[in-house]
């Protein structure tokens, strides 16, 4: 018996209704379903009704985890809602969340680490569990990308989706998590970034005009830090767990674009069936993207009790992180 683990006790998930292909986006932007599929792996996108917002998503994702769990809301202690789309600047979505899925005696607050929101909301419920300060930690990872997107800007509103995904945390008897890490590099701020709408640029009309509240993404230099901190991370994290690469029986990684995946499985020396991706059915969904991704490979079947798993992802910051698992239910 391992008691002193911690790990995912509740898993679940919710994507959008609505589907934009690659044809529909050539009706709004100089592009092409051909350079869409080879250069990044996307068809198609889910993206949120225009009346809701990251907190309906966060509701519907958790309501599953708490019941794959077989928690009562009253039974969490804290919620982390990681996202870079909040319903609004405040209150967080947290406490939207707390409020509406009736956990009143958690704790709730949101975390902005952009796609790599969701490693860094494990660790942070890793790190309150293993130090006892909390029992049940609802980690729950959303975005809607969609809000922020500038749908004339070919650069970026063919990568990304809406979803979410989330997981409730607590202590285990078999497996949990066996190492987490994250990191950041501030010097690569700029490369992904919504400049207006913060107290560096309050909302204008100038700033609107100058579309400014929408994402800014220098694509090659994050393509470029994503195929090496993949890596780095993932090697690093292993390490940290004890284990050896060749012990690592699937990889969730972060779904951006399936050129990043397949380096980093080259370079991880893994074989496509180890691996999973999904970005074809929803582009890059940013904090969701790996919960999500979990999620699915679980109800597949691809992953089975026993099986050390490796999660790792990169995103807007810059920031990373990565987890091997030892996946029991
Ligand atoms: O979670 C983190 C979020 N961000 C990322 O993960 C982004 C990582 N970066 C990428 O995935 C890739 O850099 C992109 C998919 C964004 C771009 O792919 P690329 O292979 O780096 O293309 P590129 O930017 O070097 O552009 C190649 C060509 C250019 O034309 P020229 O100069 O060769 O004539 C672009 O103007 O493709 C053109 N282009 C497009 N053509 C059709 C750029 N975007 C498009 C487009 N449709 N949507």
């Amino acid at each position: 018996m391992e008691k002193n683990k911690v790990g995912i006790i509740g898993i679940g998930s919710y994507l959008p209704e609505k589907i934009v292909t690659n044809k529909e986006l050539e009706k709004m932007v100089d592009t092409n379903d051909e350079w869409i599929r080879s250069r990044t792996g996307i068809v198609e996108r889910r993206i949120l009704d225009e009346d809701k917002a990251t907190s309906f998503m966060c509701i519907k994702a958790g309501e599953l985890a708490l019941k794959d769990a077989g928690l009562c809301p009253e039974d969490i202690d804290l919620i982390i809602v990681t996202t870079i789309t909040p319903d609004m600047a405040f209150p967080s979505t947290g406490c939207i969340v707390q409020r509406e899925l009736g956990c009143t005696n958690a704790a709730a607050f949101d975390l902005e680490a952009a796609c790599s929101g969701f490693l860094y909301g494990m660790s942070v419920a890793y790190g309150y569990i293993n130090s006892g300060i909390y029992k049940n930690v609802l980690v729950i990872s959303a975005d809607a990308l969609s809000k922020i997107i500038d749908w004339k800007d070919r650069n970026t509103c063919i990568l990304f989706g809406d979803g979410a995904g989330a997981v409730v945390m607590s202590k285990v008897e078999h497996g949990g998590i066996l190492a987490i890490d994250i990191g950041a590099d501030g010097k690569g701020a700029e490369y992904l970034k919504q400049p207006a709408g913060g107290s560096l640029y309050p909302a204008t009309h100038e700033t609107v005009d100058q579309r400014l509240h929408y994402v800014q993404m220098e694509g090659n230099g994050v393509f470029k830090f994503a195929v090496k901190i993949m890596d780095e991370a993932s090697k690093k994290v292993i390490q940290k767990s004890g284990l050896e690469l060749s012990d690592i029986d699937y990889l969730i990684p972060h779904q951006a674009n399936i050129r990043i995946i397949n380096a980093a499985r080259k370079r991880l020396k893994m074989t496509e069936d180890k691996v999973f991706v999904n970005l074809d059915k929803y582009g890059n969904m940013s904090a969701a993207s790996i919960p999500v991704a979990l999620d699915e490979a679980l109800k597949k079947g691809n992953i089975k009790n026993g099986d050390n798993v490796l999660l790792v992802g990169f995103g807007g910051g810059l920031t990373w992180g990565s987890c091997v698992l030892e996946w029991h239910r």
